[in-house]
């Protein structure tokens, strides 16, 4: 079981709809995979079609931790074969107040994926959709990670917030003595072929981070921004568009660099 954190604190930038449509391309592609919504606007969690209940996301299982209560029974099936969830509710954000004076805070939830991961699940795949803000929840979702992997916008100023990200990253790394965490690579969201700004954003980072940089480009597509709204992942809501075929693709080449 590999865990993967999808994060950028920058907001916008397309962090829910990589976790949600990579996820659903890796079901699709016969792999088992966990969604966990990380983020109290229960964004992925509706994309997915599952409405946020309370009661239901990690909230009790972070806050309330020495109850011992486990990650498997917040784990719900979604519309899709191999492709199951932990929706996210608004109380999720009470974590950033009743967690920040507790010591062990920024380890909690890689606590409960360690004892997640000796239950022996089914998932192979586990995707964390974080927050946008640099908060406990962010932190705790890079702790637990084996690896992030950072959705990246074709816009102006790109590389500054690539380099914000990079060195949040390191300093998770030092706070947590998460040495091992890796950088899974970084996608480039919201290309625009029709701007030079966006190719030019892509020769930029690509020289600054040459292959950690991933080769799928996603589009600006109009049905990725749609399909969210009617509850439902691009491979469901438009099978043959652009935007199901490069999320296909970055699926297919996050599998060949798994080794
Ligand atoms: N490739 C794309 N083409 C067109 N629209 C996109 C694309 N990717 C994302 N969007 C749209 O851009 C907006 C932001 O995307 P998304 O919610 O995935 O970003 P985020 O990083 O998760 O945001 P937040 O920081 O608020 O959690 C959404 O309205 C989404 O539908
Ligand atoms: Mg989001």
């Amino acid at each position: 079981m590999k865990i993967i954190a999808v994060a950028n604190q920058k907001g916008g930038v397309g962090k829910t709809t990589t976790t949600v449509n990579l996820a659903a391309c890796l079901a699709e592609a016969g792999r088992e995979v966990l969604v966990i919504d990380l983020d109290p606007q229960a964004n992925a969690s509706s994309a997915l079609g599952i409405e946020a209940t309370p009661g239901r996301s990690l909230y009790g299982v972070l806050t309330d931790f020495s109850a011992g209560r486990s990650l498997a029974e917040q784990i719900q099936p979604t519309a899709y074969d191999r492709l199951h969830i932990v929706t996210a509710e608004l109380d999720l954000s009470g974590c950033e107040i009743e967690l920040a004076a507790d010591l062990g805070r920024l380890t909690r939830l890689r606590r409960v994926m360690e004892a997640y991961r000796a239950s022996g699940p089914s998932a192979e795949f586990v995707l964390i959709d974080c927050p946008p803000s640099l908060g406990v929840l962010m932190t705790n979702a890079l702790a637990a990670a084996d690896s992030v992997l950072v959705p990246l916008q074709c816009e102006y100023l790109a590389l500054e917030g690539l380099a914000r990200i990079l060195t949040m990253i390191e300093r998770v790394k030092q706070a947590s003595g998460h040495a091992t965490l890796l950088l899974e690579g970084v996608v480039l969201t919201m290309y625009d072929a029709r701007t030079n700004l966006s190719q030019q954003v892509v020769d930029d980072v690509r020289q600054h981070l040459g292959r950690q940089i991933f080769d799928t480009i996603i589009p600006r597509s109009i049905r990725l921004s749609e399909a969210p709204s009617h509850g439902k992942a691009i491979t469901a809501y438009d099978p043959s568009g652009a935007g199901a075929q490069s999320y296909r693709e970055l699926a297919r080449e996050f599998l060949k660099r798994q080794v």
